[in-house]
């Protein structure tokens, strides 16, 4: 089987599908892996340690994209997945359910394309857990953020010239990552407190030493995701929060719902609220933002506190971020080939069939198709 690893085109996309050192690993289980070159420089990684590891670099980017299975990290192009020759397998975060572009193209394409986001977060699929991953980048990365913006220390400090208190973080939405950046936030020295719909999170908020806000407000949902609020159960969530949040330095937020726009939880009102100087980090910029007065991907000053939304924030720490998805990819294609190195697809199993969007350009996902059709 030959792989091919073209060089990503999205707008700041520094992340790459495989990294040497998975090259390495498929080379000695019979694959073939084709890279485009440059296409490990946004991560620093040069052709040269893709070659070491056993992969031939091209600079034709058709001879990487007519191999039979691509592995990107962003959604492709029309003009990327025309370059797909038929019958091929592309495996990359497709966004079925934020845009129909992708798997529009894929389906008329008549390929076959599994998108990372839908693999089934099973015990099994663990290791294949790309949301799960990024989000741990794009959680510490948040941190940092607030810990950058904000003009105060996070640590308490005491000195000659007085003791400086604790900064105090909010994270809202504690799934991946807001635990990470409630974990990273405290190793700075922060006061942590975390707040989400789902209450089986309070504890993994308190083994992290993170106090838990609890607003009374329940609703978890499917697949161990959260559901939407009413608008009754978000009025009353948001008038809630607008009183919480005024006494924090640092409120970082990452609520998100499958398939939804993001839920606003800081209203401009509780902007207005905070003391000057605070910080908002916006993780949901994506999908609209969990601040009314956040504009995605964009750094603005609203009534004195500084809103930052950066978009595809796991992008900005390429070599991590590449080399965890590039794992997880290794682990899926553990999955997808035989001993021979060859594709051998069994979609019976849960993880194949979960993860596929488009198979022989048929729509074989209920939800992605559902979001075409809302397009046409
Ligand atoms: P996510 O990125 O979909 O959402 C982030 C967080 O926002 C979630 O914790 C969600 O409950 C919260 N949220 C949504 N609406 C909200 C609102 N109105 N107010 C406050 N918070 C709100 O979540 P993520 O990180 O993808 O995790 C989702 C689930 O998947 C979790 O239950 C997690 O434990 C589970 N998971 C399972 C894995 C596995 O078994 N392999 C691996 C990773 C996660």
């Amino acid at each position: 089987m030959l792989i091919g690893v073209p060089t990503e085109t999205a707008q700041g996309e520094r992340r790459v599908a495989l990294v040497p050192e998975v090259v390495r690993k498929l080379s000695g289980r019979g694959v073939e892996v084709i890279v485009q070159s440059g296409a490990g420089a946004g991560a620093i990684i040069p052709d040269a340690l893709y070659e070491a590891a056993g992969a031939k670099v091209s600079t034709d980017p058709e001879a990487v994209w007519s191999a039979p299975l691509v592995v990107k990290v962003a959604p492709p192009s029309d003009a990327e997945v025309a370059q797909l020759s038929s019958g091929a397998v592309l495996i990359a975060f497709l966004n079925p359910l934020g845009s129909a572009q992708a798997t529009r193209a894929l389906a008329a394409a008549g390929v076959t394309a599994f998108a990372m986001e839908a693999i089934p977060r099973i015990s099994r699929a663990q290791s294949m857990d790309a949301l799960s991953s990024q989000s741990n980048v794009a959680g510490y990365r948040a941190a940092l953020l607030g810990a950058e913006h904000i003009g105060r220390f996070f640590p308490m400090l005491m000195t000659a010239a007085g003791t400086i208190p604790p900064a105090k973080v909010l994270v809202l939405g504690v799934g991946v990552a807001g635990l990470q950046a409630l974990a990273t936030a405290r190793r700075l020295g922060a006061q942590t407190t975390g707040y989400d719909v789902r209450p089986e999170v309070a504890e993994q908020v308190g083994s992290l030493g993170a106090k838990w806000l609890d607003l009374g407000i329940e609703a978890s949902g499917e697949g161990g995701y959260a559901r939407a609020l009413t608008v009754e159960e978000q009025a009353e969530q948001q008038q809630a929060l607008t009183e919480a949040i005024k006494g924090f330095d640092v409120v970082i937020t990452t609520a998100l719902v499958p398939g939804r726009p993001a839920p606003k939880l800081v209203t401009a009102e509780a902007v207005e609220g905070m003391k000057p100087g605070s910080v908002i980090v916006d993780l949901a910029g994506e999908t609209g933002g969990n601040c009314e007065l956040t504009t995605p991907g964009q750094l603005t000053v609203e009534h004195d506190v500084t809103i930052v939304s950066p978009l595809n924030i796991a992008a900005e720490m390429p070599e991590h971020a590449s080399q965890l998805y590039a794992r997880n990819v290794q682990a899926l294609l553990e999955l997808f080939l035989d001993e021979h190195g060859e594709l051998a697809l069994d979609f019976d199993d849960e993880i194949v069939a979960g993860s596929a969007i488009v198979r022989d350009g048929k729509i074989v996902n209920d939800a992605a198709r559902a979001v075409v059709e809302a397009a046409a």
